[in-house]
């Protein structure tokens, strides 16, 4: 995580999150690290979005059930979804996939080799989930499936705010 650079009210980190439909895991992430990263007062150390690699709920809301579980552990979740654009490479420090498909989608909408760098793995950031290289696409799941990705989203929040918080590693 050493090639993570600090986040600071000068120099803020700027963090796509990327999902499928940006309408689960990835504002689900947004909100978590907003969250926590209010909570540390470090908001201003960080500009935070969310887009998905396929563009069916551009406009939506949070879909219902992600609103329920974030809402119970205090989360509002209010991003809109919209779809991830080249330009996204130019205007974010790094960009956050949920699973391989997500990563291997980014990949090819990567415009230079430098853009693909900028791609990392959620699950990286994970300290309690060790096993955990992918934040599960909760949609076709029941009640775990959504309690399960706020448990690796939280867990890595935590592990990304650490990374990129000065005096920290
Ligand atoms: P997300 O979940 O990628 O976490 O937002 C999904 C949302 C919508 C669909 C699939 C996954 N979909 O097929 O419409």
């Amino acid at each position: 995580m050493d090639r993570y650079t600090q986040a600071s009210p000068e120099r803020p980190l700027s963090v796509l999150f990327v999902c499928l439909g940006n309408i689960c895991r990835s504002p689900a992430a947004q909100g978590v690290m907003e969250d926590m990263a209010k909570r540390a007062d470090r908001a201003s150390s960080y500009r935070l979005d969310s887009a998905g690699l396929y563009g069916g709920h551009a406009g939506e809301m949070p879909d219902r059930r992600m609103q329920i579980h974030a809402r119970a552990r205090g989360y509002s979740l209010m991003h809109r979804s919209r779809p991830v654009r080249e330009s996204d490479f130019d205007n974010f420090d790094i960009i956050v996939a949920m699973d391989a498909s997500n990563r291997r989608g980014l990949m090819d909408l990567a415009p230079t080799p430098e853009a693909q760098e900028k791609i990392v793995m959620m699950t990286d950031f994970c300290r309690s989930h060790p096993g955990a290289d992918h934040v599960p696409d909760p949609y076709y799941e029941g009640a775990e499936g959504f309690e399960l990705v706020l448990d690796l989203l939280e867990d890595a929040c935590a592990g990304l705010l650490d990374a990129t918080t000065p005096g920290h590693e």
